[in-house]
């Protein structure tokens, strides 16, 4: 295999299998000029990269060497590669004697962070390892000191407290924590997508025992017998939320038990289709941070998986690549008509795809479900690309739209009606940027922009790079709209009058504005932060990570605020909210530590883009859709 062809792949697969595929090979090639010197490449990374001493920002060094054909003329320099536990060497050869190395993908020496203590309370941050920058090795030497801020101590005050145990043993955060809430409902349990923010600020500090036992936990209630009035969802659900309780054996005895709640006690009876996804993306993202890959390959975790999977890619009367889900499935736990294919579970959907086809163990038995995963990535990802992305080109074509058309290659597939463009989207759209819809089926498209089903559209690579690109273009273009005065809206813009009343069921908890009906959810900061920094934005974080930390300690951290511009404490807001506080946390480490994560979102996967299962080509009768598709998406 050539050196390029090789190099290709290498920026196309996800390490595990690299580390299979690869280990031990070596092979040389030409490097550019400008590349002679270079003493810093990271395949994962979005982070300024120093090159002939001056910065330049690359999204991986193998979209560099995408680029090889240009430079390969230019023989100059010569490096040589070695992958061994996923590591690459380079080696200057023929401009000074020094040789030197980098290694990129896994770091052999990662990077630690360590709180430092003064006694009674936490009053920095200590950084060591990981980090080569210049023409030598420098080797966990360097240490940087990050001084805490007052709202960050209180921050992990308040999450060490929201620590929930089994039989002694740290399992979960509680989803509030507020001494003034008389009826907690159901915010003393452990919800599953809650736990996610708390799980990678755990992560990023180093403390990986509670997210393990969560992982390991949750995996167990999965296989409970559950039962809404005498009917079972699938094997393989994950619960919305669970409970520690103690219940008593006999009159002297306690035994703890761990109560799961799989939306049969939910309000509204929700199903928890995003739980399984956050699972699976969770079990990655630890083993990323940790390095510890022994839990996902555990055999009970690897059954966890694929019932899961086999759970979403079960067949049934769609029509589409989408997952089909009922109202409310998601963040967005009440009725606000987000039925059908809302934007949010499928970029869940895409990433859990994603990272079982990385962490499951290829053999016989799960080979056709690794083929079924491929092949749902592939549709899943045209399809969204393709029919859900608006920006002001695409709305004037919707506007001039032909209605009826009855033929396998319309352009008008879903029946839209233009007289559906809502009034606000006209004036709203920016001449730059874009963004995907919140939901499509036939005849209706949901204009609402849903703020985390986007930023998770670009951390997972659902969204092509130009459309990630555009995304925070829009975010930037509509900044007093989305960010206001506490980042960030739910959605865009809020259901009122007639709307609100028929598409929430009147529904007190969300009247315009508030709660799920564009209310302003400081936890969204972390999934903000995490597309800034895959997108070498991280600016735009910053500004609003600022902008919470001015409010959040002072409002005692509440779960979410009310109004256009997210200027009040939500009507119904829970105070201590623990993913609150957490999102907050993992925000501001992420922002300090890019290399971490760098491990958490995913680049554009070309090999995916090649597969197409319809077995129809350009010629004959009747043409595969996604080559006949106009518009083939703008993969660059
Ligand atoms: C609300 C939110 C849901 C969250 C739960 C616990 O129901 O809508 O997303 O998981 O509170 O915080």
């Amino acid at each position: 295999m050539s050196a390029i062809h090789l190099l290709r792949k290498l920026s196309r697969r996800p390490p595990s299998r690299l580390h299979r595929n690869l280990l031990s090979s070596t092979f040389s090639m030409d490097l550019p000029p400008d590349l002679a010197r270079t003493t810093l490449i990271r395949p994962f990374s979005n982070r300024p990269t120093i090159f002939n001493n001056t910065h330049r920002l690359i999204p991986s060094c193998f979209r560099q060497l995408n680029l090889l054909p240009n430079w390969v003329s230019e023989k100059k320099k010569s490096i040589s590669v070695s992958l061994r536990e996923f590591s690459i060497s380079v080696v200057e050869t023929n401009t000074s004697d020094k040789t030197f190395e980098r290694v990129v993908g896994l770091n052999p020496n990662p990077l630690v962070i360590e709180r430092i203590h003064n006694g009674e309370e936490t009053i920095g941050e200590s950084v060591s390892g990981g980090e080569i920058i210049g023409n030598k090795i420098e080797k966990s030497e360097e240490t940087l000191v990050r001084e805490e801020s007052e709202a960050e101590k209180e921050a992990w005050r308040i999450l060490e407290d929201a620590v929930v145990r089994y039989c002694g043993s740290p399992v979960g955060t509680v989803a509030a924590n507020d001494p003034g809430d008389k009826l907690p409902l159901n915010y003393d349990q452990v919800f599953i997508r809650d736990f996610v923010p708390s799980a990678l600020a755990f992560l990023l500090k180093g403390e990986g025992e509670i997210v393990r036992n969560f992982l390991l936990h949750t995996l167990q209630l999965q296989s409970w017998e559950k039962t809404v009035d005498c009917y079972s969802p699938g094997q393989g659900l994950m619960p919305a939320s669970f409970k520690v309780r103690t219940v008593a054996l006999d009159e002297n005895t306690t035994e703890e038990v761990l109560d799961p709640d799989f939306g049969e006690s939910a309000i509204g009876r929700v199903a928890p289709v995003d739980s399984g996804l956050w699972w699976i993306i969770l079990l990655r993202a630890y083993g990323k941070l940790t390095g510890d890959f022994s839990l996902q390959e555990r055999i009970d975790v690897q059954t966890g998986i694929k019932l899961i999977m086999n759970l979403c890619l079960a067949d049934g009367f769609d029509m589409f690549p989408t997952l089909l889900v009922t109202d409310g499935s998601c963040m967005i736990d009440r009725r606000m008509g987000i039925h059908g294919h809302p934007l949010e579970i499928q970029s869940l959907f895409y990433s859990a795809l994603r990272c079982s086809r990385e962490m499951l163990s290829v053999n016989d038995s799960s080979n056709n479900l690794v083929r079924a995963i491929n092949n749902r990535l592939s549709a899943l990802s045209f399809h969204i690309r393709e029919y859900y992305w608006v920006d002001i080109r695409k709305i004037n074509e919707i506007y001039r739209y032909k209605t009826e058309e009855y033929s396998t290659d319309a352009t008008n597939k879903f029946n839209i009606y233009p007289e559906q463009i809502p009034p606000w989207l006209m004036d709203w759209i920016p001449e730059q940027g874009g963004y995907l819809l919140g939901n499509l089926q036939p005849a209706h498209m949901d204009f609402r922009f849903f703020t985390l089903g986007n930023f998770w559209s670009v951390v997972s690579s659902l969204s092509t790079p130009k459309q990630n690109e555009a995304i925070l273009n829009l975010i930037e273009a509509k900044w007093d709209d989305i960010i206001g005065n506490m980042p960030l809206k739910i959605c865009y813009p809020a259901l009122e009058y007639d709307d609100w009343r028929i598409i929430t069921g009147s529904d007190p908890k969300n009247t315009p504005w508030s709660y799920h009906n564009s209310g302003s959810w400081p936890t969204l900061l972390w999934q903000f932060t995490l597309a800034c920094m895959k997108m070498g934005r991280p600016e735009l974080a910053e500004k609003a990570l600022a902008l919470a930390e001015k409010r959040l300690m002072a409002d005692r951290w509440p779960e979410y605020y009310d109004t256009r511009s997210g200027k009040f404490i939500g009507k119904q807001s829970r105070l201590y909210q623990t993913w609150t506080v957490a999102g907050f946390l993992t925000s501001k480490l992420l922002l300090a530590n890019p290399e971490m994560a760098s491990k958490l979102f995913w680049e554009e996967d070309y090999e995916l883009l090649d597969i197409c299962v319809c077995g129809l080509s350009k010629s004959g009768r009747k043409k595969c859709s996604r080559v006949a598709a106009k518009t083939q998406i703008l993969v660059r």
